[in-house]
C-alpha cells in the first residue's frame, strides 16, 4: 500500500473500548477532515477494532492497525492475537517493538524480528518502533542501540519487504514523560536510521521509507516535530485519545491547520 508522508499515527495503548472508540470516532470525523496529503492510522486495542471500523465506514482515509502480534499465525496461544487475526479485523499496519512491549513484555530483538517477517508476510506494514533508554542515551550508546534494533528488526525481511515498512525512532525517555526529543536531536537519529536503511536497500529505496518520531507528541510541538530534517510523521500515544488534541496534530503541516 501507498503510505503518504506525514503519517500520524495514535497508539491508544490500553485504552477505549469499543464503546469509547465509537465516540471518538464520532467527534474526530467531524474535527479532522479528509485529506489526501497524508496518512492517518489508529492503532486502537484490539477489542476495539470491529467498532471502529463499523463507526468510521464512511471514513476510508482513517486507517487501522494493531498494537502487537505473536509471530505464529494460529493456534494454542491464548491472549494472542495474530497477523492473519489483524489482517481479517481490518488491519493493514502493526506496531513491532514498541518500548513497551519490550521493557514491560520483554520483546527480545529476536522477538521483534519474527514479529516483523510475520507482519510483513501477511501483506500488512509493520511499524518497527525502536529508541534507547535514558541511560543509554546518557552513555552515549543512543546509536548503537538503534542500529542494534534496527538491524536486529529487519533482519527477516527481504529488500522489499523492508522498503514496504515504516520505523518509529522513541526515545524511552519521552515516552508518556512530557519530555520531548529536541527537533534536532530527533533530526539526528532520524539521519543515522536513514544511512542504516540506505546500507540495507539501497538510498533510493531507503529515501521512501517513512521515519516517524514518537515521545510526547503533543498539539504545541507538533509543527516543529514535523518541520524538523527527516521526521516523515508521528506516533502519538497520550494526545491520541483526544479527539481535538488529535486532530490537532493530525492537521499540522498542511497550512491550513485544523478544519
Ligand atoms: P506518548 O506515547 O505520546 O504518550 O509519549 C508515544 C508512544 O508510546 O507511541
Amino acid at each position: 500500500m501507498i503510505v503518504r508522508a506525514p503519517f500520524f499515527g495514535g497508539n491508544w495503548k490500553m485504552n477505549h473500548g469499543p464503546t469509547e472508540a465509537r465516540r471518538f470516532v464520532e467527534s474526530f470525523a467531524e474535527l479532522h477532515r479528509t485529506a489526501e496529503d497524508r496518512t492517518v492510522v489508529f492503532f486502537p486495542p484490539a477489542l476495539s477494532l470491529a467498532e471502529f471500523r463499523e463507526a468510521a465506514s464512511g471514513r476510508p482515509d482513517l486507517l487501522l492497525g494493531v498494537q502487537d502480534i505473536y509471530w505464529e499465525k494460529q493456534g494454542a496461544f491464548t491472549g494472542a492475537v495474530s497477523a492473519p487475526l489483524a489482517k481479517d479485523a481490518g488491519a493493514q499496519f502493526v506496531l513491532a517493538g514498541h518500548s513497551e512491549r519490550r521493557h514491560v513484555f520483554g520483546d527480545s530483538d529476536e522477538d521483534v524480528a519474527r514479529k516483523v517477517g510475520a507482519i510483513a508476510g501477511e501483506g500488512l506494514v509493520p511499524v518497527l518502533c525502536v529508541g534507547e533508554l535514558l541511560d543509554e542515551r546518557e552513555r552515549g550508546e543512543a546509536d548503537a542501540v538503534v542500529r542494534r534494533q534496527m538491524e536486529i528488526g529487519l533482519s527477516e525481511l527481504d529488500r522489499e519487504a523492508i522498503a514496504s515498512a515504516i520505523v518509529a525512532y522513541e526515545p524511552v525517555w519521552a515516552i508518556g514523560t512530557g519530555r520531548t526529543a529536541r527537533s534536532e536531536d530527533a533530526s539526528a537519529v532520524h539521519r543515522l536510521a536513514r544511512e542504516i536503511l540506505s546500507g540495507l536497500v539501497g538510498n533510493a529505496a531507503a529515501r521512501s521509507i517513512p521515519i516517524i518520531y514518537g515521545g510526547s507528541v503533543k498539539p504545541n510541538n507538533i509543527e516543529d516535530l514535523l518541520s524538523a530534517e527527516e521526521v516523515d510523521g508521528v506516533l502519538v500515544g497520550g494526545a491520541s485519545l483526544d479527539p481535538e488534541a488529535f486532530a490537532q496534530i493530525c492537521g499540522a503541516g498542511s497550512g491550513s491547520g485544523q478544519h
